[in-house]
């Protein structure tokens, strides 16, 4: 693993080994013809064997899953879909493309994830369908949400972009709900570039996903060009999928590496008493994808300027997502104040699979310097 440019300190980037360029260039040289799909379907089948699901199709993004995956439950105009207040706005985006509606949860203080009896608040006899996100790594309360589905006859779409390698008391997460939607955009846990899969035990959601995900064909059908129903196009390429396929297998060594910097951080960052970092319940296992730090409201962190300061110090460093109500497309749903607060205070650290203990050093001292250096800032 070597830095691409020691200047910088990147927010992400991938761990590629010869693995996966071997895996490539056998796809580059050899995936034609017949064997234009050969890394989509060893893709899917090990990606379901890891997760212990039926059923798995590889996509061009998570966001077209997700997109897919509603299309698949019949999700339309007239019906709303529950997610939280904090992810990235593709959930809300696949959402609206179906002509339903997104409806904003607040998360809870400890995982930054959707709370459960706030769902039970939302729910109106218009709710279709739960939407979970597993975010920076942390993990739902599952039991409690598949119970609210189970009550009020609701689907579940767990989306795992962001979590990939955590589990729910033993349980991979996005194999709890109805289906689940993972992302293999460049700065995930395992990548392809860009592209995503949905993965689920339930044969008639996975037959029309299959079908809807590749322009409304029916995979035996004999004749060319003859799609069944109006579909979409989000198949992944084989050439992705050969990346993506490499990246899986070496799953276990990717998330040891992330929870090795984060607890590198989480280490040299525990004598700062009024910072919070991403929460992993005594049932969970947290992947920690992203190592986020939050900090308490009592002092009055100004976000963007630690970001400025670190950047100036070769460091990137993101703010933690925007309430998704707070954006220009929607309403602002102002009882949300769990995530308008988390928000405002939280940024998240490079996590990037070249980083060295130095390197964490480097930052946590900046971070340091910025909090307790002279003029005193806290
Ligand atoms: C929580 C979450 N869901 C969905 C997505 C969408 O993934 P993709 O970019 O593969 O469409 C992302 C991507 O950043 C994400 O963070």
């Amino acid at each position: 693993m070597s830095k691409t440019k020691k200047t910088r300190i990147r927010i992400a980037q991938p761990w590629i080994t010869e693995h996966e360029i071997q895996y490539v260039n056998d796809a580059v040289k050899n995936g034609w013809g017949n064997h234009s799909s050969d890394y989509i379907k060893k893709l899917e089948k090990e990606f379901s064997s890891l997760h212990k699901t039926q059923y798995a199709v590889a996509t061009s993004s998570c966001t077209g899953a997700t997109h897919m995956a509603l299309k698949a439950m019949g999700i339309g105009s007239g019906d709303e879909v529950i997610l939280p207040e904090i992810t990235w706005a593709s959930c809300p985006s696949a959402v609206i493309y179906t002509g339903a509606k997104p409806v904003f949860v607040d998360v809870k203080e400890n995982t930054w994830c959707i709370d459960p009896k706030k769902i039970l608040e939302a729910i109106t006899p218009k709710t279709k369908v739960i939407m979970p996100v597993h975010v920076y790594g942390n993990v739902c309360e599952m039991d409690e949400i598949m119970k609210i589905a189970d009550r009020f006859d609701l689907k579940v779409i767990e989306d795992a972009a962001e979590a990939l390698g955590s589990e729910y008391k033993d349980q991979k997460v996005g194999s709890i709900g109805d289906c689940g939607v993972f992302s293999f955009h460049g700065t995930k846990m395992a990548t392809s570039g860009e592209g995503g899969i949905f993965i689920t035990n339930n044969k008639k959601l996975f037959d029309d996903f299959n079908i809807l995900h590749d322009q409304g064909r029916i995979p035996e059908e004999e004749k060319f060009f003859y799609p069944h129903k109006l579909g979409y196009k989000y198949k992944i390429s084989n050439l992705q999928a050969a990346i993506a396929c490499a990246q899986i297998e070496r799953l276990e060594e990717l998330v040891n590496k992330k929870n090795q910097i984060f607890y590198w951080y989480k280490n040299l960052l525990q004598d700062i008493n009024f910072i919070d970092m991403n929460h992993q319940q005594e049932y969970v296992k947290n992947s920690y994808w992203m190592p986020t730090i939050v900090f308490d409201k009592s002092v009055n962190i100004n976000r963007d300027d630690l970001m400025k300061y670190l950047d100036k110090k070769g460091i990137d460093s993101r703010p933690f997502f925007y309430p998704l109500s707070s954006l220009p497309m929607f309403k602002k749903v102002k009882k949300n104040n769990i995530s308008y607060s988390l928000s405002n205070r939280g940024i998240y650290l490079p996590s990037a699979f070249y980083l060295s203990k130095e390197d964490i050093n480097y930052i946590v001292e900046a971070i340091k310097e910025y909090l307790f250096d002279k003029p005193l800032r806290v």
